[in-house]
């Protein structure tokens, strides 16, 4: 059901890669509430993913770039203000990638410089975004500027790995940033940490199976899916939300304040086994 929340309002949408991507989900939602966007992808995800289908569905205009490189973003947010007609009223970063991950590096065996692209892409490349953003005045006042976290940045979860400490970045990137420009402009700043989802970033986390029902059976409400997570979102574009900034809100049925739940407890008593062990009897921690 559509509540026109975002109408006549324009708005950059980045990550979006393929149908189970969380912020293709944000993009049809936004656009069923009537904003105009444009969607953004490096040049390769633009080529080897199915953007268009979505730029067609939405009739929104795809302007590759990376979100890496300010020169990109640059160009973005001054061609993406010429196609929409004026300054933009929110913009979603979701983009994440751990090449650490991929290459199956445990967080005691990382390679440094496949972490500093892990910070660059799913953290420094938020301050970056914004810092283009405020530099060329792109944001309209009470703008609302968001990324995707998860809660693995408060604390650890097995696998996680080096994405961890990116989200820890991106979410203290949200409140410093937020200061400044809700000081200056009234923007507002916010990471939105949501369950565990299938997507394709989410089946790179070790043991992703395993960490999704977890979850589920952890939280009162079960996981959060992307569509809800889209209309929380949505939500967060709006005026309804003017006065929220600076904040990592949960979006994760209730998980965030959990410790033990019947459900969890449940299936842990049916699997009572010990814990892994080398043929020393020594902890394997994984
Ligand atoms: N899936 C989950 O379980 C989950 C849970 C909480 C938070 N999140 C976060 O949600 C966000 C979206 O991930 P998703 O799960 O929808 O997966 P996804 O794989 O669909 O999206 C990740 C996107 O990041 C983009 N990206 C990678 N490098 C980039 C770069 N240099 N410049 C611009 N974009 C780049 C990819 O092309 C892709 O579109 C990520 O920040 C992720 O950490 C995901």
């Amino acid at each position: 059901m559509a509540y026109g929340l975002l109408k006549g309002k324009k708005g950059i949408i980045f990550g979006a890669l393929n149908d189970a991507s969380i912020a293709w989900k944000v993009a049809e939602r936004a656009h069923e509430e009537g904003a105009e966007i444009v969607l953004t992808n490096t040049p390769v995800a633009c080529r080897m993913g199915t953007i268009d289908e979505l730029a067609a569905k939405t009739g929104s205009t795809i302007i590759p770039a990376d979100a890496t490189s300010v020169e990109d973003l640059e160009m973005l947010f001054s061609e993406a203000q010429k196609v929409l007609g004026g300054q933009i009223d929110f913009v979603l970063h979701s983009c994440a990638m751990s090449a650490n991950m991929r290459k199956k590096r445990t967080y005691d065996d990382l390679d440094y410089s496949l972490f500093e692209k892990t910070l660059d892409i799913s953290a420094i490349s938020f301050h970056k975004m914004i810092q283009v953003a405020k530099k060329m005045d792109a944001i309209a006042e009470y703008g609302s500027i968001l990324a995707l976290t998860y809660v693995a940045s408060h604390r650890t979860f097995f696998g996680y790995n080096d994405m961890a400490d990116a989200k820890s970045l991106l979410e203290s990137i949200a409140r410093s940033f937020g200061y400044i420009y809700g000081r200056e402009k009234n923007v507002r700043i916010n990471t939105v940490s949501q369950s565990p989802t299938f997507t394709t970033a989410g089946g790179g986390i070790k043991g992703f199976d395993g960490l999704y029902d977890f979850s589920d059976r952890m939280s009162p409400l079960g996981n959060a899916s992307a569509d809800e997570c889209a209309d929380y979102c949505v939500v967060m574009f709006s005026d309804l939300t003017k006065k929220v900034t600076m904040q990592t809100l949960f979006h994760d049925g209730g998980f965030s304040n959990m410790g033990m739940s019947l459900r969890g407890m449940t299936q842990y008593n049916k699997s009572f086994i010990d814990e892994n062990r080398d043929e020393n009897g020594k902890i394997i921690y994984g």
